[in-house]
């Protein structure tokens, strides 16, 4: 499991506006290579914010935005039924379309 912290503040006064940007991007360019080498990224949002920074010791200026976890892929037929039914499921993405804001 990985747990991906952001850092708030420049000093006791600036805030770091692209922390959260950055943060992603680099889950992003985890996530890239660790398919191309046989490996499976799952992000998540759903964790205990507050336990993570207890164990981590993190500080008022840190604040965990995900955990991924990182390994080979298992096998579905391993898992509940319900969450095998979510697993095999045919996956839909948002088309672009209702992404893409146009100014024209
Ligand atoms: C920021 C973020 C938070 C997510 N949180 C959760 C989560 O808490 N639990 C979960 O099962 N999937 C979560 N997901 C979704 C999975 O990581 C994954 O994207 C989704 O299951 C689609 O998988 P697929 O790419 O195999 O279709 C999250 C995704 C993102 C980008």
């Amino acid at each position: 499991m990985i747990v991906s912290v952001e850092k708030l503040l420049i000093d006791a006064t600036r805030e770091i506006p692209w922390a959260r940007y950055d943060l992603g991007q680099a889950v992003a360019h985890l996530s890239i290579p660790a398919q191309s080498d046989g490996l499976h990224t799952h992000q998540m949002g759903g964790f205990d914010g507050a336990a993570l920074a207890a164990a981590f010791n993190l500080t008022e200026d840190q604040a965990v935005v995900t955990v991924t976890a990182l390994g080979v892929l298992g096998n579905a037929d391993d898992l509940t039924a319900e969450l095998r039914e979510r697993e095999v499921a045919p996956r839909s993405r948002t088309p672009l379309t209702e992404l893409l804001l146009v100014n024209d």
